[in-house]
């Protein structure tokens, strides 16, 4: 097991916008205490007393089933009361502008403002503008940080460790926050990052972040420990980034042809939603190697821990990796559960 959060960390941050800013040992203080709260949903009341009388809204402007509603779950399992709200019947359809209604959500009391926005930079902006505390679930082309969060999580969880592991980030890197994501989250662990795709999808500037780039898949498929397969945005066709669905498909998608030449302990990663045939097949999508279901279970972890460390922006040491299950999680079958 690699020398993770050994240094304690107190978190004193109002938002997650981004890994970008955040130190390994922040991140590392999200994975220990999401390690803590994977414990809450095995019990068979699944709820913590830790977000009482806490108020979360879940504002999203776009599509969205995962993020969603593992954010919804997260928060009721704190016992914060929770809100869902489509951008679509928000006012912003009237003409409000975003930071107008974030001021006026805000001005109902609510602590946290989960945003999920087409637009990059929205919930950065938003977040200068309120005292809540803001969370990006999502923004534009430029973060998704509680997916890469729960990416890194399940790869540490499958591989015990993330430092000097080979991660492929396959796909649509130039338009993917996820992507952006994993990059500044796995870098900062001391993973070696590939992104991998056509030209016209990997951006060139990677390479001077360290990453390596490779248009070829089947150059590096044995050297690889993990694979994160991104969603091609079908709109994407139409700006003839690649020719076709299916010369993606055959260059760059997991199939069991090449499944024969990955490690066998390599594990393969998809953020959803999938396009089954594209990405990757049916076959690799449900078999050993695929920890799909795995990324969106922990993703429910790893929510509840960010939800947590804004909503009380702790100031008392985090848990080790010796003591993952932190003294401020309340005992099974308390008055609150
Ligand atoms: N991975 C992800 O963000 O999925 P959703 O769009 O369904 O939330």
């Amino acid at each position: 097991m690699e020398d993770f959060g050994k240094e304690r960390v107190e978190w004193t941050r109002k938002d997650l916008l981004g890994l970008e800013g955040l130190s390994k040992n922040e991140i590392y203080a999200i994975l220990d205490l999401a390690d803590g709260f994977r414990e809450v949903s095995t019990r068979s009341i699944k709820k913590v007393p830790a977000l009482r009388g806490k108020v979360v809204v879940n504002l999203f402007f776009e599509a969205s089933t995962r993020t969603r509603i593992s954010f919804e779950l997260a928060g009721t399992r704190l016992s914060a009361d929770v809100i869902n709200f489509s951008g679509a019947s928000s006012s912003t359809v009237k003409g409000e502008t975003l930071m107008d209604t974030a001021r006026n959500i805000q001005a109902m009391g609510v602590d946290i403002l989960v945003l999920r926005h087409p637009c990059s930079g929205a919930a950065y902006q938003i977040s200068r503008g309120v005292t809540a505390s803001v969370v990006n679930a999502g923004d534009g082309a430029h973060e998704h940080p509680t997916q890469a969060l729960l990416d890194i999580f399940t790869i540490r969880a499958r591989l015990n460790r993330v430092e000097g592991l080979k991660v492929a980030i396959v796909g649509d890197v130039s338009h993917s926050r996820v992507a952006r994501s994993n990059i500044w989250g796995l870098q900062k662990l001391g993973a070696e990052v590939y992104a991998v795709g056509p030209p016209t999808l990997v951006p060139r500037g990677l390479a001077k972040m360290g990453v390596k780039v490779s248009h070829y898949l089947d150059e590096i498929l044995p050297e690889i420990d993990v694979f994160n397969m991104l969603r091609i945005q079908s709109e994407r066709q139409d700006q003839g980034l690649f020719p076709t669905i299916r010369e993606y498909s055959r260059l760059f998608g997991l199939n069991r042809e090449r499944m024969k030449r990955v490690k066998p302990e390599a594990i393969i990663l998809h953020p959803g939603p999938i396009n089954r045939g594209v990405e990757i097949t049916p076959d690799v999508a449900d078999g050993p190697q695929s920890v799909i279901l795995e990324q969106v279970a922990n993703g429910l972890a790893v929510r509840m821990a960010v939800l947590y460390l804004v909503g009380t922006r702790v100031t008392q040491p985090l848990g080790t990796p010796q003591h993952p299950a932190p003294a401020v999680l309340p005992a099974a079958g308390g008055p609150e559960a």
